[in-house]
């Protein structure tokens, strides 16, 4: 990957419009429950600003599908990117328009301007050309810095690109694909993926592509069930996806042909209801589970993984143990989270809930990169094409 950064390219003074992804958690209070992809986001930001660009922001926020849904205004993350860089951030309440086009005009060089939700116009999700060009007509720059959302063929990541001659990517972008590259040329090894999640759907291709490469994968959280079921265990009233069951069989027979080896959990948690204070008691896997929910893995397990974890030299996580989000459910994911972040590995985790564990573990800091993109990141190391970075040119 060879793509023209900001670095690249000749933006002093200039006019740049900077695609960021703040499609971050709000409270029904409209409070930012985090806000890690805002942080990540400052070092495109203050590049531009050491440059004296006069700075358009742009992002989606949640899928409010054409309408104006004032719960998924952009207008906190102004207020958080402000407090961050102890600087002025102007807010619009448009992303394209003469109110719109008055504002950027009133910017001076070394002023940030935030755009309003891109998903309130249903033509950015269209990838529709005419919306694009109206936000080209913005500003003499683009620049893509919204990793979660290069998955994603729309206006403002894909049609845009077309109406300028100078494009790059943000230096978060950079540093994703950087440590992503790595994992789907997986260099380094032993090399171990961890993958939970609830759902194998979710997970099918990165599965397929992901036993090519490393030399252990290790499936937890609830799609353990499914594939536990689909080769006869029982696994009680767990999540399972039962329109699954053929899938996770065949994807069980491909890993055997492979070298990759496939670890499932040993042990569970489990309960008759999924509650705080609901009685737990731990299962091995291949007993009867009494008619209880697995909520997660055992300790068992955990021994395990860090035993696995402690021997690796590339790591990629991606998905929870368990129900993490209660307390007495969490011990397998924050587990995970310390042995990751204990290994002398290369550590590369991906995923919201991955991410908020990894943080709720406290040990955000030693691993090696935290990805903000859940699904850009899965298609990246799936090995598929990324809209967002195809219309970026190469150096
Ligand atoms: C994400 O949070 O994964 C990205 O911002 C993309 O959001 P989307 O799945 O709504 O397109």
């Amino acid at each position: 990957m060879n793509k023209v950064t900001i670095k690249d390219l000749d933006i002093e003074w200039k006019t740049i419009f900077i695609r960021v992804d703040y499609n971050v958690p709000l409270s029904e209070a409209g409070v930012i429950q985090d806000d890690t992809r805002i942080i990540l986001s400052q070092e495109t930001i203050n590049y531009a600003l050491e440059k004296n660009c006069r700075i358009i922001l742009a992002s989606h926020l949640g899928r409010p599908k054409g309408n104006r849904i004032a719960s998924m205004s952009l207008k906190p993350a102004a207020v958080r990117l402000s407090e961050l860089l102890r600087k002025e951030v102007k807010f619009v309440d448009d992303c394209i328009g003469e109110k719109v086009a008055s504002e950027v005009k009133a910017l001076q060089n070394g002023e940030i301007l935030l755009l309003e939700n891109l998903r309130y116009y249903i033509e950015e999700t269209k990838n529709n050309p005419a919306f694009a060009k109206q936000l080209a007509s913005l500003a003499e720059i683009y620049i893509d810095d919204a990793f979660g959302a290069v998955h994603r063929a729309h206006a403002s990541v894909q049609a845009i690109a077309e109406f300028f001659n100078k494009k790059g990517i943000g230096l978060l972008m950079q540093k994703e694909v950087y440590y992503l590259s790595k994992v789907l040329e997986a260099k380094e090894h032993p090399f171990v993926a961890i993958l939970g999640g609830a759902k194998v759907s979710d997970k099918i291709e990165i599965i397929e592509s992901l036993v090519q490469k490393v030399d252990i994968l290790m499936i937890c959280g609830a799609m353990a069930f499914t594939f536990l079921k689909s080769t006869g265990y029982d696994i009680g009233t767990s999540l399972v996806e039962d329109d699954k069951l053929e899938i996770a069989q065949s994807l069980i027979e491909k890993v055997g042909a492979t070298r990759c080896k496939l670890i499932f959990p040993l042990d569970f948690v489990v309960v008759d209801e999924v509650h705080e204070d609901a009685p737990a008691k731990t299962i091995q896997t291949g007993k009867r589970f009494e008619n209880k929910k697995g909520v997660d893995i055992g300790s068992e397990t955990i021994k395990l993984y860090k035993e696995v974890l402690e021997n690796a030299a590339m790591i990629f996580w991606n998905g929870p143990a368990g129900i993490f989000e209660i307390e007495a459910f969490s011990a397998g994911t924050l587990g995970i989270a310390e042995a990751v972040s204990a290994s002398h590995a290369v550590t590369v985790v991906g995923g919201g809930d991955t991410v908020s564990a990894v943080k709720k573990a406290g040990v955000a800091d030693k691993i090696s990169h935290i990805s903000t993109g859940g699904g850009a990141s899965l298609e990246y190391i799936a090995g598929k094409s990324l809209p967002g970075l195809a219309v970026i040119p190469d150096k």
